[in-house]
């Protein structure tokens, strides 16, 4: 079996472990959304396994995995066309991470920064599935032998460690090209959306403060408010991109611009070079509510019907089962894994 003879097919998640952002939606979910009307078979999930590598309220964790999939649903995820669901109901995830705990080694983890950035001074007390979860985000692909990988800019150590255990384990066990090499896909103005307080930070679920980032669920009037007090500098926009090298602040607020506007941030500052921020951040703000309401408007609509996502998840589940049980068997056929039957 080659890679070659694959179909190419997509596989990407979101952590359901806070509310989704607009850095989710435009460095992942928009573009999920692109890859669906192409030439792939696309699988998406809500990685609720990730999630709980740091606390998860229980309460709350099954909720916030339905918002993730309205979110996914709401921004164009078309059940018809896609295979979504949550990673805890397809459990060759975890067998499969499994293998690869012990396919990947120690040191490729110590070289992790996500790692070392989430873990912090604490890194003795952070639990063990935050750091060996690469090994299962490699699962949630190799899995499905997917070769593509939609992801934003901070998700690309990890796939280039997946392609690591492809490697690894296809040369272990003498089983060339099994599992395939992925590729990360990281494309367009918006692979790493900051913070709108601080323009060195990465906008997150869980940042300190709200008015750092803006909520995919937001209403107008709060977008327009985060926008207005977004941090900027004195100078109006430059004339050409080159002017927005030193000025991180500036130039996520034309990136987010572009990509909402599905325009080069070329074009954005061919629209808006010379002018002042009074005139940006409205334009901006306008926009983004454009953009976002509808979205937020279905994803509340989607929300009233629980019993509806969870038919669509279990839909969903069946068919990544249907592709991930037959992999996982030659998997442990390939480990020389005992498995008597009846
Ligand atoms: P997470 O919320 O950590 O599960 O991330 C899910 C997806 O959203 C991953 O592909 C991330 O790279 C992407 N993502 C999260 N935050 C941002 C951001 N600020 N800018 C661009 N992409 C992001
Ligand atoms: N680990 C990713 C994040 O924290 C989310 C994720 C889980 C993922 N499984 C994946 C992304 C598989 C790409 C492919 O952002």
């Amino acid at each position: 079996m080659t890679a070659a003879t694959h179909t190419p097919r997509v596989l990407s998640g979101i952590k359901p472990s806070g509310g989704l952002t607009l850095g989710n939606y435009l460095g992942a979910i928009k573009r999920f959304v692109d890859m669906q009307g192409q030439d792939y078979e696309t699988i998406y999930c809500v990685a609720d396994l990730h999630a709980i590598t740091v606390w998860q309220d229980p309460a709350e964790l099954k909720n916030a995995t339905r918002e993730v999939a309205a979110g996914f649903l709401a921004s164009g995820i078309d059940p018809t066309k896609s295979i979504l669901f949550n990673q805890a109901s397809v459990p060759q995830h975890a067998e499969l991470g499994w293998i690869f705990n012990c396919v990947a080694r120690v040191g490729w983890m110590n070289r992790m920064t996500q790692f070392k950035d989430k873990a912090g001074k604490n890194s003795e007390a952070v639990s063990l599935g935050l750091y060996a979860y690469p090994a299962l985000m490699a699962a949630d692909i190799l899995i499905y032998h997917a070769t593509h990988v939609p992801v934003g800019e901070d998700q690309k150590q990890h796939v280039e460690l997946t392609r690591d255990i492809a490697t690894k384990f296809n040369n272990d066990f003498k089983a060339e090209n099994f599992f395939p090499l992925c590729e990360p896909i990281i494309e367009g103005p918006a692979t790493r959306v900051m913070n709108l307080r601080d323009g060195s930070k990465k906008m997150s679920k869980s940042g300190e403060s709200d008015m750092e980032r803006i909520n995919m669920t937001d209403d107008a009037d709060t977008i327009a408010k985060k926008f207005k007090k977004a941090k900027t500098d004195p100078e109006p926009l430059p004339e050409s991109l080159d002017g927005l090298k030193e000025r991180p602040e500036a130039r996520n607020l034309v990136n987010i611009y572009a990509a909402l506007s599905e325009q080069s941030s070329e074009a954005v500052i061919g629209e808006f070079g010379g002018e002042g921020w009074g005139k940006f951040k409205p334009a901006l703000a306008e926009l983004a509510v454009e953009k976002l309401a509808p979205i937020s408007a279905e994803m509340k609509r989607l929300m009233d019907d629980p019993a509806e996502i969870d038919r669509l998840l279990l839909n969903g589940s069946e068919a990544a089962q249907a592709i991930a049980e037959p992999i996982l068997q030659q998997t442990y056929d390939i480990v020389g894994l005992l498995r008597p039957r009846r």
